[in-house]
């Protein structure tokens, strides 16, 4: 199976991506990285890698589904079989999604349904403060895109404890840690034909 990346930013989950391919532990090919962001650290990453690097402006396309359209393209070219989003900050169209149904992965710094958007990890922080340390559990979700932002099928999720010592700092380092053992499984699970998407929910096929 040929997957694509699609980053806008520093690439610690790309880079945990890279290794896992590196090491077997992804059983799938990584065949190129896109992003919506020139001076993207995730594209130096995939360079770094030997992996073909793409930047596509969004600025160059009258609307989201034009862009996503130059996108999807690319992924034609590449012989995408499915799409590892990695802290791509672009909400796609539904055209995009149409083209990959239920072959679309997301990671999200939230035990999603909670602190949906784009400062989950802040606001589960800020929650946890004004709650005076009541809010101690935050998390991070790999699930499967539908049109409705933030809100598919979940396949991983694991919990992150705040403590009252933590700064924002300190619990992103914690989730971003998380988030880089549980997305590579995801994606192998996936890759391997182990996930079964049954409306809302994923079923994993045991051995
Ligand atoms: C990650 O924490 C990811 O969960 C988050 O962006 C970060 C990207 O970091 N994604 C979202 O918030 C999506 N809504 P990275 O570029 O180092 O992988």
């Amino acid at each position: 199976m040929n997957f694509v990346v699609l980053a806008s930013g520093r690439g610690g989950n790309l880079q945990a991506i890279i290794e896992a391919v590196g090491t077997g532990k992804i059983t799938a090919d990584l065949k190129v990285v896109i992003s919506d962001k020139k001076d993207a650290f995730a594209l130096e990453r995939a360079r770094q890698a030997n992996i073909p690097a793409v930047y596509i402006n969004p600025k160059d396309f009258a609307d989201r589904e034009t862009f996503d359209r130059v996108v999807i393209e690319k992924l034609r070219e590449f012989k995408i079989d499915f799409v590892v989003l990695a802290g791509y900050m672009r909400i796609l169209s539904n055209f995009f999604v149409e083209q990959f149904p239920n072959k679309i992965l997301n990671i999200h710094p939230s035990l999603l349904p909670a602190f949906k958007g784009a400062h989950a990890m802040k606001d589960a922080f800020e929650q946890s403060i004004a709650a005076k340390g009541n809010l101690s559990v935050t998390g991070a979700t790999v699930h499967i895109v539908i049109p409705e932002l933030d809100a598919g099928p979940i396949i991983l999720q694991e919990q992150v404890k705040i403590d009252p010592k933590d700064t924002l700092e300190s619990m992103e380092e914690k989730i971003h840690a998380i988030e880089h053992r549980i997305y590579p499984q995801a994606i192998d699970l996936f890759a391997q034909g182990k996930l079964r998407i049954k409306g809302q929910r994923v079923l994993q096929i045991k051995p």
